[in-house]
């Protein structure tokens, strides 16, 4: 069952991760630590609850634009093969998934999610959901389901990626990935993109800077789930949480601060770092945009801008792109 609903494009994904990029992340000056390792079990549930704070507006706000406008997204598109890159967060995708079944009770839907187990246990609820739809899971990075979705292009496709998943990648990583997605989509298909944007650092500020804590204590267990990984001993009581806005950059970015002179070993890694006290690890960056910027890079990948929709604050902004 599991097996039909899920393809597994790389089944060795997570076993086979050596930590390389840690140990390239901690030789760096500043130090950093690739932000998947946010993601164990308790990172993914501390992530769904940061999603609830009251002080991370991002996931309401972008629900509330969908709830109000997928309707007419789907208007605008007609009946898609929709693919929807980290899928974690179901409630976004039951609103669009609603507004498609009202156009056709048999669309075609690929969800795209690094963790099978998540993905697949999504699939089984969807499928009791949506019977008439076609549900297939694709498991990988998502460099590996654009390329096998290259390779099986069959109608008209939209594409979405949403909860400002885009703002996690810096500069480099956003080049090539835009390019990844334009080459997925013919001319004619569309791509749906959630982006956060800018606004008063001290909203922002807030919105990385819980005050029940919840953001540092999914900062922090990011060192615990390493040290299970890897063998090794971060006491993450002595770091704290920071989050900060770099104005000239646009992003927030999140550090894990030391509280003292330590020492640290990686033993599966054959690693020993020292950190200084006060000396940070940046562990997450999130970019915020402005939505002219935002279009001039879609455009510089073949897709132009159908339609934007907002909150009432301009706080988040959901792209509606056509490849051409
Ligand atoms: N993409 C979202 C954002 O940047 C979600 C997210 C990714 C996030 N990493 C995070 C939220 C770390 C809080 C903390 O907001």
């Amino acid at each position: 069952m599991i097996a039909e609903s899920v393809l597994i494009l790389d089944s060795h994904f997570a076993e086979n991760n050596n930590g390389q990029d840690i140990i390239e992340g901690l030789s760096k000056t500043p130090k950093t630590l690739p932000a998947k390792y946010f993601y164990d079990n308790l990172g993914s549930e501390l992530f769904e609850q940061i999603c609830q704070l009251s002080e991370y507006y991002p996931t309401r706000t972008e629900t509330a634009i969908l709830t109000q406008y997928a309707d007419e997204i789907a208007q605008i598109t007609g009946v898609c093969e929709l693919v929807e890159l980290g899928s974690g967060s179901s409630t976004k995708t039951l609103i669009l998934l609603d507004s498609y079944q009202k156009k056709s009770r048999n669309c075609q839907y690929f969800p795209v999610d690094i963790s099978s187990g998540m993905l697949s246990s999504a699939v089984s609820k969807l499928k009791l959901q949506y019977p008439g739809f076609l549900i297939q899971g694709l498991s990988g990075s998502y460099d590996q389901a654009l390329n096998y979705l290259q390779s099986h292009h069959q109608q008209k496709r939209l594409i979405f990626f949403l909860g400002s998943s885009l703002g996690n990648f810096n500069e480099l990583e956003t080049e090539i990935f835009l390019g990844q997605i334009s080459e997925t989509l013919n001319p004619g298909d569309y791509f749906l993109l959630g982006i956060d944007l800018q606004k008063s650092p001290a909203i922002l500020e807030a919105a990385y800077n819980d005050a029940q804590g919840v953001t540092a204590a999914f900062n922090l267990n990011m060192l615990s789930h390493i040290n299970q990984r890897f063998r090794a001993n971060f006491n993450p009581d002595l770091f704290t949480h920071r989050a900060i806005y770099n104005q000239s950059k646009g992003q927030i970015e999140m550090y894990l601060i030391s509280q003292e002179n330590q020492h640290v070993s990686l033993k599966d890694l054959d690693l020993e770092i020292d950190l200084k006290k006060n000396e940070s690890i940046l562990s997450e960056i999130s970019r915020k945009y402005k939505l002219l910027d935002i279009q001039n890079q879609l455009l510089n990948k073949k897709i132009q801008t159908l339609k934007i929709w907002s909150d009432s604050q301009q706080w988040f902004g959901l792209i509606l792109g056509q490849r051409f």
